[in-house]
């Protein structure tokens, strides 16, 4: 056989082997709900991005078909954290928040805690979690992810603990159960893992090599969710312009945002993330001649100045960077930008913030997320001598975030007055009498509405810029 058949032959066995620890739980979740003389409760926590959010839905499904009831407490009977390692900050709040589980599973003696996630592919983390966090009752990875199914089962019929993680997977089970935590929108996986290994992040590691998916696969999932009700959908990817490339037919990323643009019912498509170094025209010109790809890319700079982004392992210049940014502000000059910046890099001196404070004003950034190096065990940039003290990392963030706002403002304020389609998301929480919606450029706007107009694409006047989010009417 060839190793494609190979791996064809084993993902169907390994998707009707969980398919069926599926039913088997159900039986396991009869005796324990049976044992507790209530249905068993269950609590997904995500930390990190939406391909967290997104495996998190899949979690939760499996647990929802085998019986467990969703509760909107940590104080249930099983408790999974579905882990994000990219900054050390996301570790921090993983193990803060485990001493509080530790309480609770004091008072609740059937109570079962896992761990999953980007954190636990981490031989650090492993360490520590056997040492301190001993009350964790099972533990896996982000390669072994599918076989949640067979490790809850062989969890709730041992006891545990239990930890399986895998170094890599050549497979991926979708077709299990997903719950979906938005009826009108979904994330979709497009490809997984990273091969980019840009200096400073820990991704490539935790996630694996770049596995895309097949295309007839992704679009018979979009058409699924279509008829399912949901109107906008999320590619996601950790570098999604390079979608296609390790399979053996002939697509890329432009021709499937084509097609995913010509399916019914469908009527808003984001993706995430595009690289830059990988960013075709082709995807520009699919973006201009649809209706349904938001105006809204998300193109991560990291750095202004070309020394640094070599060193960051990025792949593209200052000036290459700069001449993709603007070319789709002159082609597609609705599209909102919005990017990622991280600040105090190894050996960033502060000419070189200045550097990036100037490709900020020059491509003005409709919105930024603007972080602080953060050393991750590992990774080359771990290990390069010229470490930035705190006092001069965190100069360069002010002066980086300032500017960032100033041009969110500005962005934002262009569209005063206008009258644009939002997507109605929620209910708003400080205001029960205002509804929440997105535009299409991933603008916020709260107007008057109820809970009816959740999931409907709306006409409203922006009317109120207040900085970064409007207030407006509903036409
Ligand atoms: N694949 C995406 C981003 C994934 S991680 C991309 O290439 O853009 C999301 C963001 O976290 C990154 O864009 C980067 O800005 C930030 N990040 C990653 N590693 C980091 C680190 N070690 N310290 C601080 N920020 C980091
Ligand atoms: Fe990390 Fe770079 Fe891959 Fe993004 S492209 S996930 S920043 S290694
Ligand atoms: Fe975090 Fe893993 Fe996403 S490290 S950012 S959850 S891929």
């Amino acid at each position: 056989m060839e190793l494609k058949e190979k791996i064809a032959a084993k993902l169907k066995e390994e998707t009707a082997l969980q398919q069926n620890y599926v039913k088997q739980l159900k039986t396991e979740v009869a005796i324990l709900r049976d044992k507790l003389g209530r249905t068993p409760t269950c609590h997904v926590t995500t930390f990190g991005c939406q391909m967290n959010a997104r495996d998190s839905e899949k979690l939760l499904g499996i647990l929802l078909e085998a019986g467990y009831e969703e509760t909107e407490s940590e104080d249930a009977d099983f408790v999974i954290y579905n882990t994000c390692t990219v900054r050390d900050n996301a570790d921090q709040r993983v193990y803060g928040r485990l001493g509080v589980l530790k309480g609770f599973k004091n008072k609740n003696k059937a109570m079962k805690i896992a761990i999953c996630g980007c954190m636990t592919q981490e031989e650090v983390v492993i360490e520590k979690l056997k040492k301190s966090y001993p009350f964790v009752d099972l533990i896996f990875g982000t390669h072994n992810l599918y076989r949640f199914p067979q490790l809850l089962c062989d969890l709730l019929q041992t006891g545990g603990p239990i930890m399986d993680i895998w170094k890599d997977t050549d497979i991926t089970v979708e077709d299990l159960p997903v719950a979906r935590k938005y009826p009108y929108k979904s994330g979709i996986n497009i490809m997984y893992g990273c091969d980019n290994f840009c200096t400073y992040c820990i991704v490539p590691y935790v996630r694996g090599r770049e596995r895309s998916r097949n295309m007839e696969d992704i679009l018979a999932e979009i058409k699924c969710l279509a008829k399912d009700g949901v109107k906008e959908i999320m590619l996601l990817g950790q570098n999604v312009n390079s979608y296609g490339k390790n399979l053996a037919e002939d697509v890329n990323f432009a021709k499937l945002l084509a097609k995913a643009d010509a399916i019914d019912g469908i009527e808003r498509i984001r993706f995430m993330t595009p690289h830059p170094k990988d960013f075709s025209d082709d995807v520009l010109e699919v973006m201009k001649n649809s209706r349904k790809i938001c105006d809204h890319i998300h193109l991560p700079l990291q750095s202004g100045s070309t020394k640094v982004l070599k060193r960051m392992n990025r792949k593209y210049t200052r000036e290459q960077y700069l001449k993709l940014a603007l070319k789709i502000r002159e082609m597609l000059p609705d599209v909102a930008i919005t990017t990622d910046i991280i600040v105090g890099f190894p050996g960033e001196t502060m000419a070189d913030v200045e550097e990036t404070v100037d490709v900020i004003r020059q491509v003005e950034f409709d919105n930024a997320f603007t972080f602080q190096y953060s050393k991750r065990t590992g990774t080359p940039a771990a290990n390069f001598a010229d470490q930035v003290p705190e006092e001069i990392m965190q100069e360069g963030f002010d002066l980086v975030l300032k500017t960032v706002q100033e041009m969110a403002k500005k962005r934002t304020a262009l569209l005063q007055g206008k009258v644009l389609p939002a997507l109605v998301e929620e209910v708003n929480d400080h205001d029960p009498s205002l509804v929440t919606g997105r535009l299409s450029n991933n603008t916020i706007v709260h107007f008057k509405g109820d809970a009816s107009l959740i999931g409907q694409i709306i006409p409203v006047s922006l009317d109120v810029c207040q900085g970064f989010y409007y207030l407006g009417t509903r036409q």
